[in-house]
C-alpha cells in the first residue's frame, strides 16, 4: 500500500523527524520562508497530511487546494495560524501541542518578569560597558517580587503555571478568564476578578491568552492609561494582542514602568523598530517553549497527531472538532 504523503513546512533535526520517515512520504518545505512555500503547490493534490509552524497560515486558499487533505498537525498550543472553521467544514483535523510546553514557557514568563522588574540588562549591560563605578545604595532599583501583584490575563495551563510561580515568590495573585479556576483559587489563593480590576491592580500583568477576535488588539491605549505607572507588561501570548504603537507610547510616556516580550506584532520585529530603542522594554525572539526537551517533546507530540489523524483515530490533542 502507499504511503501517505505528509509535507512539513520546513526543515527539523533528522533525528526529531525520524519516527515519520518509516510511516510517510515526506515532502520537506525550504528554511527561512514564513508560510507553505508555492515550490510545494505539485504536492498539493496528493498531500493527507501537512505538519506546519506557527508562522504558515493555513486558510480557505490553501485548503481549497489540498483536496486529499486529512490532518493538519500545528507544532505549537497556539492555532491562531490556522482557520479552524474551514478545516471542520472539510473534516480535516487539526493537531497542536498543549501540556507538554506549559512549564517552559512559565519559565521564560519568569525569566523576562524578573529581569525587568529588577532592570537585569539595564543593570548588566553598564556593568559591561564600564558604567559601574562606586556600588550606591540608589542605583539600579528594581521592585520587589514579595507582596507584589500579579495579573494574569488568561487562567489555563500557561497563566495558572505562572500564578504557582508567583504565589511561590509571595506575590498576591489575580486573573481575569472566561471561566472560574476554583483549584487556582484554593491552592494559590488566587482571585477572579474583572479585567479593568486587572489593569488597575497588577503590578506585573502577564498575558496568556489565546489570539482570536475578541483578544486581538485587548492592551491599548485605553487599556495601558489604566495601569500603574509602576507596573510591567509581559506579553507571553501573542503579539496582536498588544496593540504594538499604543504600547510604544506608553512606555515612551511613562503610562507603565516597562515590557517584556516574547511576542510582537509585527514578528520578526525589524532591528530598527523603536521598542527596542527603550532602555524599559526586553524583548526576546518567542522563544517561550525553546528548550532541548520541551521542543523534542512537541515534535513528537505533533507526529502522534499527524499519524492519528492519517488513520482516521481521534488525536491526540485536537483544536476542533
Ligand atoms: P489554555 O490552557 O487554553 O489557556 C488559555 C486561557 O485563556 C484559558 O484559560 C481561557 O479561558 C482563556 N481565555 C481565552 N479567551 C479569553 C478571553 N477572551 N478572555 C479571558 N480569558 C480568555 O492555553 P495555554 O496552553 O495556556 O496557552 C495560551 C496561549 O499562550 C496560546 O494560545 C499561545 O498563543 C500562547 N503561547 C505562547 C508561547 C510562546 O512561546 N510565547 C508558547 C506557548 C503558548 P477558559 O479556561 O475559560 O477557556
Ligand atoms: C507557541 O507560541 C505556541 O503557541 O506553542
Amino acid at each position: 500500500m502507499t504511503k501517505p504523503l505528509v509535507i512539513l513546512t520546513h526543515p527539523m533535526p533528522e533525528d526529531w523527524i525520524a519516527p515519520l520517515k518509516d510511516e510517510v512520504r515526506l515532502v520537506v518545505g525550504p528554511a527561512n520562508v514564513a508560510g507553505v512555500d508555492p515550490s510545494l503547490r505539485p504536492y498539493f493534490a496528493e498531500v493527507e497530511g501537512l505538519l506546519t509552524w506557527l508562522t504558515d497560515r493555513v486558510d480557505e486558499a490553501l485548503l481549497a487546494q489540498m483536496p486529499r487533505l486529512k490532518v493538519v498537525s500545528n507544532l505549537a498550543v497556539g492555532v491562531d495560524n490556522i482557520d479552524l472553521e474551514a478545516c471542520s467544514r472539510r473534516g480535516i483535523a487539526v493537531g497542536h501541542t498543549p501540556g507538554v510546553l506549559t512549564e517552559a514557557v512559565a519559565d521564560l514568563t519568569w525569566a523576562l518578569l524578573l529581569a525587568v522588574g529588577r532592570g537585569i540588562f539595564t543593570a548588566a549591560e553598564d556593568a559591561r560597558r564600564g558604567r559601574w563605578g562606586l556600588w550606591r545604595p540608589d542605583a539600579w532599583l528594581g521592585t520587589e517580587l514579595h507582596g507584589a501583584t500579579l495579573g494574569i490575563m488568561g487562567m489555563g495551563q500557561i497563566g495558572q503555571a505562572v500564578a504557582r510561580r508567583g504565589a511561590a515568590f509571595g506575590m498576591r495573585i489575580l486573573y481575569t478568564s472566561r471561566t472560574a479556576k476554583p483549584e487556582a483559587e484554593a491552592a494559590l489563593g488566587a482571585q477572579r476578578v474583572p479585567w479593568e480590576t486587572l489593569l488597575r491592580e497588577s503590578d506585573f500583568l502577564s498575558l496568556h491568552v489565546p489570539l482570536t477576535p475578541q483578544t486581538r488588539g485587548l492592551v491599548n491605549a485605553e487599556a495601558l492609561r489604566q495601569m500603574k505607572p509602576s507596573a510591567y507588561l509581559i506579553n507571553m501570548a501573542r503579539g496582536p494582542v498588544v496593540v504594538t504603537d499604543d504600547l510604544v507610547q506608553a512606555l515612551e510616556s511613562g503610562w507603565i514602568a516597562g515590557a517584556g516580550l516574547d511576542v510582537t506584532d509585527p514578528e520578526p520585529l525589524p532591528p530598527e523598530h523603536p521598542l527596542y530603542r527603550l532602555p524599559n522594554c526586553l524583548i526576546t525572539p518567542h522563544i517561550g517553549s525553546a528548550t532541548h526537551t520541551t521542543r523534542r517533546r512537541m515534535t513528537e507530540l505533533a507526529i502522534a497527531n499527524l499519524l492519528a489523524g492519517l488513520q482516521g483515530r481521534p488525536l491526540p490533542h485536537q483544536a476542533n472538532r
